[in-house]
């Protein structure tokens, strides 16, 4: 049994209504949520688009939660003065768009924000091993990055379990975060039992079948039942 305390929900506005996105926000702050997930999209490293720096800010002003801000950009050190412009952000870069994976962690971490690095479904744990010292948070995707709505992959659970070992055999002190296709389901409650102590959901908090509320409560209630 894992204690609740320990256990951050980090709600992934692109499922959000944009046309309602303020209300929305303060919905789920209100709804308690942890932390609010921020995808940035740009075209290359993903197929879509989704959003930038004038839509975050909007987000920002209507919540006091940290966010919790993933990079789907190609070289996203090329715009840490446009991501990382707010201390109590965490900033996650993904390990596949990095040239220089070490010197951007160690700029975002220079900037005094949390920094955590994600790594596709493809991509093997050594690529955050020799930055995994200087890490927050190692951010496992559970399907490949683009959209929300997507199927959890469930080989993502053995890598979670792996990423812990890992974790405790250094004496490291990232957390885990997993993010796509988490449900108030078995995803959720196996992802925690693997190590996951954040836990992103979009489509899971935001949708048309129950209330922000219900959803939150539904996916905090699952992992104690
Ligand atoms: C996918 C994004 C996720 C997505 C999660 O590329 O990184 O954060 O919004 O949405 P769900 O929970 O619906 O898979
Ligand atoms: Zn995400």
């Amino acid at each position: 049994m894992v204690s609740e305390a320990r256990i951050l929900i980090a709600p992934s506005v692109l499922s959000a209504d944009f046309a309602d996105l303020g209300r929305q926000v303060r919905a789920v702050t209100d709804a308690g949520a942890d932390l609010i997930h921020v995808d940035v999209m740009d075209g290359i490293f993903v197929p879509a688009i989704s959003f930038g720096e004038v839509v975050i800010d909007a987000i920002r002003a209507n919540t006091d939660v940290p966010l919790n801000i993933h990079l789907m950009i190609q070289e996203p050190e090329n715009l840490l003065s446009t991501f990382a412009k707010v201390e109590s952000d965490q900033i996650l870069v993904h390990a596949e768009a990095c040239g220089h994976l070490h010197r951007t962690v160690a700029r975002i971490k220079d900037k005094g924000n949390q920094v955590g690095v994600a790594i596709n479904p493809g991509t093997s744990l050594s690529a955050v091993e020799d930055v995994l010292p200087m890490l927050d948070m190692v951010m496992i995707m559970s399907v490949n990055p683009g959209a929300s709505g997507q199927s959890f992959i469930p080989q993502s659970l053995d890598k979670i379990r792996r990423l812990k070992t890992m974790i405790e055999q250094g004496n490291h002190s990232a957390q885990i975060e997993v993010d796509g296709g988490v449900k108030a389901d078995w995803t959720a409650q196996d992802s925690v039992k693997a190590g996951a102590t954040i836990l992103v959901a979009g489509s899971a908090i935001f949708n048309d079948h129950e209330t922000i509320p219900e959803a939150m409560k539904g996916m905090r209630g699952c992992l104690f039942s």
